[in-house]
């Protein structure tokens, strides 16, 4: 199966991490849809940047975290673009705080895009795919998933719910050409990392990798690459770190 007849469905795709994943994806051939959160002002502005730039991305406006809205949105989409093969599930968000000052709404509210997200997504996509005999479905969960961090009880819980999801679901459909698999990240130079205190990171974040720097987009980008291409059928239930030596198991 060639690239050029592939359609993949990046969740919020116009961030940092999202936007070098499209690029990426887009650059080998894939067809890319992406979706971006309904409030968001920039999607306009950003398809046209991206056109100018030669890329044609499909973007519908989604809350993720919304069951009905995903499955209405998700068979718009498989109508108008094409049956999904790749579903990477990557948007998410944060809402740091310490848990001593962690509203239930701020623990919901992050439960609910970065993992009830997974299962709302995969639910109308990955039938599909065991149909079809061939599918990739790759969560981007975390460093903080593995390790837990400092301000993220809700953030660290929701990402590693997001591995045993991951595992459960691909030995679930490991004889159908599906495979299912979790990559955790570090700190990467997106806003989500430099949105933290700069004395935080300087001081709490940035010791502790050996690599010495931040992540870049396009790095991730490739490992993603990698999982949703054929040559990774054998990968599945895998949890692969990209963190700059920063937590290794
Ligand atoms: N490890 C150890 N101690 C820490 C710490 C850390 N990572 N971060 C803060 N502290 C300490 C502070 O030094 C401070 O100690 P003292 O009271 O002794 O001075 C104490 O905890 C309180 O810290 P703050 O003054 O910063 O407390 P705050 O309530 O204003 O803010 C916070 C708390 C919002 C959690 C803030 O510390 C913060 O933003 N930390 C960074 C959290 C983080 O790493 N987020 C990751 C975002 S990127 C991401 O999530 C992508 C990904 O997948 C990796």
């Amino acid at each position: 199966m060639s690239n050029h007849n592939k359609t993949v469905l990046v969740t919020g795709g116009m961030g940092g991490l999202g936007e070098s994943i499209c690029t990426k994806l887009a650059d080998l051939g894939y067809q890319v849809v992406t979706t971006y959160s309904p409030g968001s002002t920039k999607a306009v502005a950003w398809l046209s940047e991206m056109k100018d730039k030669g890329y044609n991305f499909h973007a519908y406006a989604l809350d993720v975290g919304n069951t009905e809205e995903c499955a209405a949105v998700i068979t718009k989409i498989q109508q108008e673009v094409a049956p999904i093969d790749v579903l990477v599930n990557n948007a998410g968000i944060t809402r740091d705080m310490t848990f001593k000052k962690m509203s239930k709404v701020d623990w919901d509210a992050v439960l609910n895009t970065n993992l009830n997200s997974v299962f709302n997504m995969c639910k109308p996509i990955v039938d599909g795919m065991v149909d079809r005999g061939w599918g990739r479905v790759i969560n981007v969960s975390s460093v903080n998933g593995q390790k837990g961090a400092f301000g993220q009880t809700n953030y660290a819980a929701a990402k590693a719910g997001m591995h045993g999801f991951t595992k459960s679901l691909a030995l679930e459909v490991a004889r159908k050409g599906v495979t299912v698999n979790t990559i955790s990240p570090g700190y990467i130079g997106t806003k989500m990392v430099t949105a933290i205190p700069q004395d935080i990171l300087d001081s709490k974040i940035l010791p502790q990798i050996p690599v010495g720097r931040l992540g870049k987009p396009e790095e991730v980008a490739g490992l993603i690459v990698y999982l949703a291409s054929d040559e990774a059928a054998f990968v599945t239930g895998a949890n692969i770190a990209i963190n700059g030596g920063q937590h290794m198991q």
